[in-house]
Formats: C-alpha cells, sequence, structure tokens
C-alpha cells in the first residue's frame, strides 16, 4: 500500500500546490501558512480534549499528530514544514518525520511552539493564515481569509487519485469492523460490547475514529445520533442499526447497515427494499446529477416504499408535498466526504463561493451542489419509526391515511438507515462500501 501511495503523492501534491497559488493569486496574499493546531484544554483542568488536526494541513501530508506544527507554501518553492518535536516527557512526542511524503517538504525542526514564528515570512501581512484561533502564534493570527478558503474548499471536492486511495482504504478498515460488530450482535452481545468488538476490528481508539460510532439496538435505531452504549444486552434483539466508519491518515469513511434479527421477516422485507433503493440512488451518482434533486427524488422512492409496505395509504406525490415522507426520512440524503466526515463546501456555488439552498422543507440536506467527477459523497437513505415525528403526524390532516397499526408494530425496530460511500466517475460510480464488502466477504 506505501508503494502505491508513494507513487501517487508527488501528483497529489503538485495539485494541493497549484490549487495554492491559484487561491493566493486570486486573493492578493503571497504566501499561506497553514496550522495544523493546538489542543484545547479542559477548563478549569490541564487535561487536553482529543486533538482534530486542521483538515487543510493534513490535505498536505498524512500527519495527523503534530500540534504546534506548520506548513508555509510560497508559490514557486518547495513547501515548508515546520515540525514541533517539543522537549517534553509529559506527553507523547510526535514521531520524527518519516515516509514517503518527507523527500517533498523542506523540513524544519523545532522544539518549542513559539520558535516556528522564526520561520514564517517576514511579511505576515501578505500571508494567508489559516487555523483555529487558538493556533495564533504572537501577531501570526490565522485570518483565513474568505476568498482563499472558498477556493480552495471549492476544489478539495474533487479528490486526486492519492486521496480516492487514501478513501479506499478507509472503506476497508470500516467494513472490516463492521463484520465483526455484526457477527457480536448475532452472538446477543450489548451494545458496549459490540462497540468494543467494532474498535477491536477497526484498530483505531474512539479519539481516532472521524465520527462517534452509532450502535442502536432495537428503537435506539430511531435516535439519528443515538451515542449511548447500554452495557446490558437488551431481551430481546430485534434489530441493529451501525453507523460507523475508520480513519486513515486523515481520511475518512462513512458506513452504515442495518440488520434484522432472524426472527424478524417483516423488518427484514423493509430493509432490503430500502437496500434496492439504495443502490438505485448510488447508480445516479453521475457528473451533472443535481444533488438536491437526487434527495427529492429520495423521498419519492421512499414514500412508496412506505405504500408498498402499507405504512401509509396516499400516493407517494402527496406524501412528498405533504411532508409525510419527511416524518419517516427527516435527515439529508448524504453529504461530501474525504479529510472531513462532512466534508466542506457541500452548499457552495463556485469557487468564488456563494450558497446553493436547500429545498424547502428540506432543512437537514447537507449538499445541493451538482455532482462532478472525483467527488465523493455518502448516499445514506433510511426509513425510522421516531416517536416525536409520528406524535407531531398524528396531528396533521394526513394522519387519516397513516396504517398506525403497522406504524406502531414497527416502533420497536427503531429504523433503518444504509450508507454507502461513493465516488462519482465519468462513468459508473465506485462503491467504495460495497466493495470493501465483497472483498471481505
Ligand atoms: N455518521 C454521520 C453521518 O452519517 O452523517
Ligand atoms: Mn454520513
Ligand atoms: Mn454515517
Amino acid at each position: 500500500m506505501s508503494d502505491l501511495l508513494a507513487k501517487l503523492f508527488p501528483d497529489h501534491l503538485r495539485t494541493v500546490q497549484a490549487r495554492a497559488d491559484a487561491a493566493l493569486a486570486r486573493s492578493g496574499f503571497d504566501h499561506l501558512v497553514i496550522a495544523a493546531g493546538v489542543p484545547r484544554i479542559e477548563f478549569l483542568d490541564d487535561r487536553p480534549a482529543p486533538f482534530v488536526t486542521n483538515p487543510h494541513f493534513k490535505h498536505w501530508l498524512p500527519v495527523t499528530k503534530a500540534p504546534g506544527s506548520w506548513i508555509v507554501h510560497s508559490p514557486g518553492s518547495k513547501p515548508k514544514l515546520i515540525y514541533l518535536l517539543p522537549r517534553d516527557y509529559w506527553h507523547v512526542v510526535p514521531e520524527a518525520p518519516a515516509g514517503y511524503w518527507v523527500e517533498h517538504f523542506e523540513i524544519a525542526i523545532i522544539r518549542q511552539a513559539h520558535e516556528a514564528g522564526a520561520h514564517f515570512p517576514k511579511a505576515l501581512a501578505r500571508c494567508a493564515i489559516i487555523g483555529e484561533d487558538n493556533a495564533a502564534l504572537g501577531d501570526a493570527r490565522p485570518n483565513n481569509p474568505e476568498s482563499v478558503l472558498n477556493y480552495l474548499h471549492w476544489h478539495r471536492s474533487c479528490k486526486t487519485d492519492y486521496e480516492l486511495a487514501m478513501l479506499r482504504v478507509a472503506s476497508k478498515l470500516g467494513v472490516r469492523a463492521h463484520r465483526a460488530a455484526e457477527a457480536a450482535f448475532r452472538a446477543g452481545k450489548s451494545e458496549y460490547d459490540i462497540n468494543t468488538a467494532y474498535l477491536n476490528a477497526v484498530h483505531e481508539t474512539e479519539n481516532e475514529l472521524p465520527y462517534g460510532n452509532i450502535i442502536a439496538l432495537n428503537q435506539h435505531g430511531a435516535i439519528l445520533h443515538y451515542t449511548d452504549l447500554n452495557r446490558a444486552p437488551p431481551a430481546h434483539a430485534d434489530s441493529f442499526l451501525i453507523d460507523a466508519g475508520a480513519n486513515f491518515h486523515g481520511y475518512a469513511s462513512d458506513i452504515t447497515r442495518t440488520h434484522a434479527a432472524a426472527h424478524a421477516g417483516a423488518f427484514q422485507e423493509l430493509i432490503d427494499a430500502v437496500d434496492t433503493a439504495q443502490r438505485g440512488f448510488v447508480h445516479k451518482v453521475r457528473p451533472g446529477q443535481n444533488y438536491a434533486d437526487l434527495h427529492i427524488h429520495a423521498h419519492h422512492v421512499l414514500a412508496g416504499i412506505l405504500r408498498e409496505h402499507d405504512f401509509i395509504r396516499m400516493t407517494a406525490e402527496s406524501a412528498v408535498e405533504s411532508g409525510v415522507s419527511s416524518a419517516f426520512f427527516p435527515h439529508g440524503l448524504g453529504h461530501m466526504l474525504g479529510l472531513q466526515v462532512h466534508d466542506v463546501a457541500g452548499f457552495q456555488k463556485d469557487e468564488s463561493g456563494g450558497t446553493i439552498p436547500r429545498p424547502p422543507g428540506h432543512p437537514y440536506l447537507r449538499f445541493t451542489r451538482t455532482l462532478e467527477p472525483r467527488m465523493v459523497t455518502t448516499i445514506e437513505p433510511g426509513i425510522y419509526f421516531i416517536d416525536l415525528l409520528l406524535g407531531d403526524l398524528k396531528n396533521k390532516p394526513q394522519a387519516r391515511d397513516v396504517n398506525w397499526t403497522k406504524v406502531d408494530a414497527f416502533r420497536r425496530y427503531g429504523g433503518i438507515r444504509i450508507e454507502d460511500d461513493v465516488v462519482c466517475t465519468q462513468g459508473a460510480p465506485e462503491n467504495l462500501s460495497r466493495d470493501a464488502f465483497a472483498a471481505a466477504a
């Protein structure tokens, strides 16, 4: 794997540099300075919060654990890495720079955070400095110029070959752990023990994962971001919704599967229907497809499933128009994925900025752009039985066209979500998640 990454990295870096050059030229800055970041410290204590690297920093090199380090890019020069290797016997000190990427940087090792300043360009006013406020070093304060960020964020949506290789590995790691988690569910384990099985298989600590695992048995699947972990197994585990990913050198996977217990036949049929629909949506990940339109299309298809399975007794069209479909599918179809699990620029109009608004009535959609080759998106439709939203629905005129007996019988399963990570290509989409499941089987 590292041979492949070594081969792909120079082109990736050239692309990142060219984008930085263009962003600087458009914005009137001479240098790009990027802070890796500094961990936040717990209020009234000295315990650091889990460190999350600035995504702009890890776009340049596969280093995610180097707080206090910086990248300086000046067009025409080799990029400079200012690398903090502190004299510290309290904490783990980052590893000395090593690997395929090292030769592509001019590296300055510093021993104390403030020494970075000596390596910055002299004219700080000519620098676009990207980072969080707490990374400020004296007069070098992150200014995060919007024009620079907009340009970089827009172009970051299209991944290089190196980034696609990273994302393939992140999917493989996630899938390996999903399989271990499913086995733990089938063995009757608790949410806590299923999570432990996942962590053992993914070989990452919870802080290293790209987001908090959602390990939900039975009706917990109806809580979209359920992150509690019950220590005891339920008397009957009828359903299992798992939304969990992996991190590979700063690149994320984001995968959801829903499993039914062997005895939950009607629920399995509904899972199968959502699975078929989900594959259909994945198939539409093509250049020129607007993502908001795909989200609305998904509402129609899911409403059709609700009707076919006799949860509702109205047309799919009226279910979507009246908002009934949103009571069962109350989140967005997906989002861009990459250095962040919810990658930036999902609403951006063009490389200068701007916003493409969400369709009215869909406040949680995270992606309204039109797909292009090399974009990576999740496709994650769901059907849920959420007491809160069903309570609201009961007070609407459309309630009379809902088969409440069937709906009520399904509350115990919580819900269904099926989520894959998909690369838009010139031709058929590449499904990173399903490819990894197929390879592991
Ligand atoms: N795991 C978070 C999401 O699916 O967006
Ligand atoms: Mn997602
Ligand atoms: Mn997810």
